[in-house]
């Protein structure tokens, strides 16, 4: 598959390594294409670089790599019709953690570019974890919820996902995908706080006291 990738930094450079050893054709596309190519030639397999239009117009599929301040500047009609992947994360500092400076960021790119099919993906974990070899962590793989309205799209992200031998998780419509973003901010806050949060919860056989 040709995947556009708008964007050369950490998540441009493990998500679209993993998709490129996988087999797919790659165009980092950024605003300076020194930082493009250098991306590009880090992904290796053949991955091309250019301009952010040149990602948008290569990929049948593109992934959103930027700041989500930057969206503004990135979402143009070049991609009406495409596959978003939407990775992006809005950030605030807040005691204790963090809180977003924006909310409901996939619904707003998915109002912006109308024909677009925005699949909310890859926001939990960070780069050194979709960059990395472990996929499993005590004994449980590592899923990966996908939210997003259009089957064939949340289909073709699932499929995305296996390839970088993760599980995926479709998690509803994009209306959902929010809540995605709010556990990325509360999540990522206690890590950064010193918590391990993946100990909030239980494992499932022992989350309810009696089976439905
Ligand atoms: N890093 C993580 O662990 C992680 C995990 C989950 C989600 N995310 C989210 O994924 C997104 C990308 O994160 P990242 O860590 O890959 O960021 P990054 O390493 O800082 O790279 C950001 C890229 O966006 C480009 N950019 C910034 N402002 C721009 C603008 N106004 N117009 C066009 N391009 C612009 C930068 O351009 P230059 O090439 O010119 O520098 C750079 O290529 C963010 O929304 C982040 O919250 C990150």
């Amino acid at each position: 598959m040709r995947i556009g990738i708008i964007g050369a930094g950490s998540m441009a450079r493990a998500l679209g390594g993993g998709w490129a050893a996988a087999g797919h054709e790659i165009l980092v596309g950024a605003r300076d294409s020194a930082h493009a190519a250098e991306t590009a030639a880090a992904i290796g397999n053949g991955a091309r670089s250019g301009t952010i239009t040149a990602a948008a117009e290569f990929g049948e599929t593109v992934l959103l790599a930027v700041p989500v301040s930057a969206l503004a500047d990135v979402l143009t009609e070049t991609l009406t019709g495409r596959t978003l992947i939407d990775c992006t994360n809005a950030f605030a500092p807040d005691s204790g953690g963090f809180i977003l400076s924006e909310d409901a960021v996939a619904e707003r790119i998915a109002a912006t570019v109308s024909g677009a099919h925005v699949v909310k993906a890859f926001n939990l974990c960070a780069a050194e974890v979709w960059e990395g070899a472990v996929r499993e962590f005590e004994g449980r793989p590592l899923l990966v919820p996908l939210c997003g309205d259009d089957p064939d799209a949340i289909a073709l992200v699932s499929g995305l996902t296996e390839d970088l031998k993760l599980r995926p998780v479709p998690a509803g419509g994009l209306r959902r995908a929010r809540y995605l973003e709010a556990t990325s901010a509360f999540v990522v806050g206690l890590w950064f706080g010193g918590q391990d949060a993946r100990a909030m919860f239980p494992p499932l056989e022992a989350t309810f006291a009696d089976a439905d």
